[in-house]
């Protein structure tokens, strides 16, 4: 099983909304895939339509009671082949519960372990902290990613951070060092700034960045009030899009032209035109085609 940790100390760079999208969209491939909220603040729990306090068994217990638990604090989604594990508030006592328990930083990979058996990736959302939790995640993924919004400030922390995951990985996953990807989020083609930045980490981290950037999209931010991922909230829209690219370059698999949904688009758009004008003289010149030779659809 492929576990990805998305992990930034920073507060709302995307995390939670790249896990959920992503997570979604690995599973509208085909794969089975295991959401983990590891955030005390339950964001990813919410955001898939759950009421964080109606649950008995949560990661807490993953954590805190070791192998043996997952099995029943698994939940179904809305969405095929995709399950949660939920957490809420409590989990935030784990943090210093765990600080007298040593070995603490290998226990939700104990706990994760029998997913293994059951789905083909986990995706963990990590709270915007650098503490025990976000270890545990980092010591149970095989991956990493670090969503990173296109701002200048949120280059500060990310030597720190990309420091520190390699301290971990070189400890816990030697052989995959290499396993980490930046994401930038809250990309805004049209301004010039957002690209400048863009350019520069590209420049500097290389292939270290995913070629797919995420979007800023007010959809991305809907979706959760409506408890559904982009996918089903907005199939059609540039953030659905966006994360589906993701999740074909993780799975290192070539998305599907969009020109087929362009093309069908475009031919609807003519035909609706050309009822809308017929009769009505258009100049040769402003034509860029003859309405007899559109296609029907
Ligand atoms: N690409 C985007 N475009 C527009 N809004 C976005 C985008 N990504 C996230 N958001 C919104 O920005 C806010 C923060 O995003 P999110 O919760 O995913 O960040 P986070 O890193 O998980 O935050 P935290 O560190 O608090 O866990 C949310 O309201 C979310 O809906
Ligand atoms: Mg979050």
């Amino acid at each position: 099983m492929r576990t990805i940790a998305m992990v930034n100390q920073k507060g709302g760079c995307g995390k939670t909304t790249t896990s959920i999208n992503t997570a979604a969209a690995l599973a509208e491939r085909g794969k089975r895939v295991l959401l983990v909220d590891l955030d005390p603040q339950a964001h990813a729990t919410i955001g898939l339509g759950h009421d964080p306090d109606s649950f008995h068994h949560t990661v807490y217990d993953v954590i805190r009671s070791g192998n043996g638990t997952l099995s029943s604090v698994i939940v179904p989604t809305n969405v095929d082949r995709l399950d949660l594990a939920p957490c809420n508030v409590l989990l935030a006592s784990a943090e210093m519960e765990l600080a007298r328990i040593s070995d603490r930083q290998l226990l939700l990979s104990e706990g994760l372990r029998p997913a293994a058996d059951l789905y083909d990736l986990c995706v963990i959302d990590c709270p915007p902290s650098l503490g025990v939790l976000t270890f545990n995640a980092l010591v149970a993924s095989t991956e990493v990613v670090v969503p990173v919004q296109a701002h200048y400030y949120a280059l500060e922390g990310l030597k720190r951070l990309l420091e520190t995951v390699r301290i971990i990985r070189e400890r816990f996953h030697p052989e995959s060092m290499e396993a980490v990807g930046l994401l930038l989020t809250f990309v805004e083609e049209r301004s010039t700034f957002s690209r400048q930045i863009q350019q520069e980490m590209r420049d500097l981290f290389g292939d270290l960045v995913f070629d797919t950037v995420i979007h800023r999209s007010i959809r991305l931010a809907e979706a959760p009030s409506a408890g559904e991922s982009v996918l089903t909230y907005a199939p059609h829209s540039r953030a659905a899009a966006d994360h589906r690219a993701l999740a074909c370059e993780l799975l290192g698999e070539t998305p599907e032209a969009p020109e087929a949904i362009t093309e069908g688009l475009r031919r609807g758009i003519q035909k609706h035109l050309v009822t809308l004008f017929s009769g009505v003289w258009i100049p040769k010149a402003a034509r860029s085609y003859e309405p007899g030779t559109i296609e029907s659809t």
